[in-house]
């Protein structure tokens, strides 16, 4: 179970926090073990995990000097939907581990604070039910399921609320070993229901005793057999814009955009393929490959706005928060997600000004030195 402080306790200390790691080291505090590993912890060694975070750290601006930066805007537009900063929050499982708000809270944050809410397959919150608190501006993630028809009816039911893009993770044909998770048999507490993945088959893996639960969930269901050609079925099963999230190489970026899908550069937090590339690292290659065809964006390490100046500079559109948005939902609820955002709002004008770059749409590729 998750522990929580007062309300009032939440607030003070939350306003004492002055960036994101603040924020995390408030949100740590306030999980048990079970809920604390299942979001912190990546595949093996967590050496992607670390590189995330190192590739930005090393990363180096180029800023320039005597620019009028009186204006500065960090707005921008993805895939239609008007962004007060290129910041979203990425989907990821089971909200409600983090705070009872679940993808309640998280949702009302990004919606609040002008940011993109990308909603889990896997959530604590139904589709509908985010869909109230995020009209017209969220984006479902999906996992394909080998029983085609409980995919394809997800799809129809998130074009239904209002969806405005399909993001398909396409880096988890098996679940990354989370040695942790493997160690204490990560569960989901039992009061928290998957209510978009709620066939009998799913909830008896949820069950299951052994292992990690995400594990034998993913066993039973998730179709290991989806490839290029399947991408082809899912693009005739709707008419929403599709994202492939989980794409690290020009070769695949080529071919997603000749699928007519946009690209998101990811290794899902270092939780799938240890030791593969990070992910601002992976970045120019796919937006080279990409060369302004389709959407290109990133999650992975962003904890800083220059961390996403760099991202941005180096092709993305927009970049997405996982981790770091449930520290802020585990420190408060919906008011620690919107600190969260507010925060990265706030150093990203600094940063853009810093730069000499007052517009983030217009971030030239030379502004940083990999
Ligand atoms: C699920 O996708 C996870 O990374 O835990």
């Amino acid at each position: 179970m998750t522990s929580r402080n007062l309300p009032e306790a939440d607030d003070a200390a939350l306003a004492g926090t002055v960036n994101l790691a603040d924020i995390e080291t408030l949100g740590r505090s306030r999980l048990d073990r079970n809920a604390l590993e299942y979001i912190s912890s990546g595949a093996n060694d967590e050496v992607t995990l670390h590189a995330n975070r190192e590739a930005f750290r090393r990363a180096r601006l180029r800023p320039r000097v005597l620019v009028d930066v009186s204006d500065v805007s960090t707005r921008t537009t993805v895939l239609g939907v008007d962004l007060d900063l290129p910041v979203g929050i990425a989907p990821s499982a089971f909200h409600g581990l983090a705070h009872p708000s679940a993808e309640l809270g998280t949702a009302g944050a990004a919606h609040a604070e002008g940011s993109l809410f990308a909603l889990s397959t896997f959530s604590n919150t139904s589709i509908e039910d985010v869909a109230r608190v995020v009209p017209g501006r969220f984006w479902f993630q999906l996992y394909v399921y080998r029983d085609r028809e409980v995919s394809a009816a997800l799809v129809r039911r998130a074009e239904a609320a209002g969806a405005r893009a399909l993001v398909v993770t396409v880096d988890a044909p098996y679940v990354g070993r989370r040695e942790p998770n493997e160690r204490h048999r990560f569960g989901l507490p039992p009061h928290l229901g998957v209510p978009n993945a709620a066939s009998r088959e799913a909830l008896a893996a949820l069950e299951s005793s052994s292992g990690s639960q995400l594990v034998n969930y993913f066993q039973g269901l998730v179709d290991r057999r989806f490839t290029w050609r399947d991408v082809a079925w899912l693009r005739e099963l709707t008419t929403l814009p599709i994202v492939l999230k989980g794409v690290l190489t020009a070769e695949d970026a080529l071919l997603a955009v000749e699928h007519g899908c946009h690209v998101w550069v990811s290794n899902h937090g270092g939780r799938q393929l240890d030791t593969a590339v990070s992910a601002l690292e992976a970045l120019p290659e796919v937006a080279d490959a990409v060369a302004g065809r389709a959407e290109v964006y990133l999650d992975g390490g962003v904890t800083r706005g220059t961390d996403v100046v760099k991202a941005v500079a180096l092709g993305a559109r927009c970049v997405f928060l996982g981790r770091a948005a449930q520290w802020g939902l585990a420190a408060a609820g919906e008011a620690g997600v919107r600190r969260t955002l507010a925060l990265l709002r706030d150093e990203l004008t600094l940063a853009l000004a810093l730069c000499g770059h007052p517009d983030v749409t217009r971030l030239p590729r030379d502004l940083v030195r990999l």
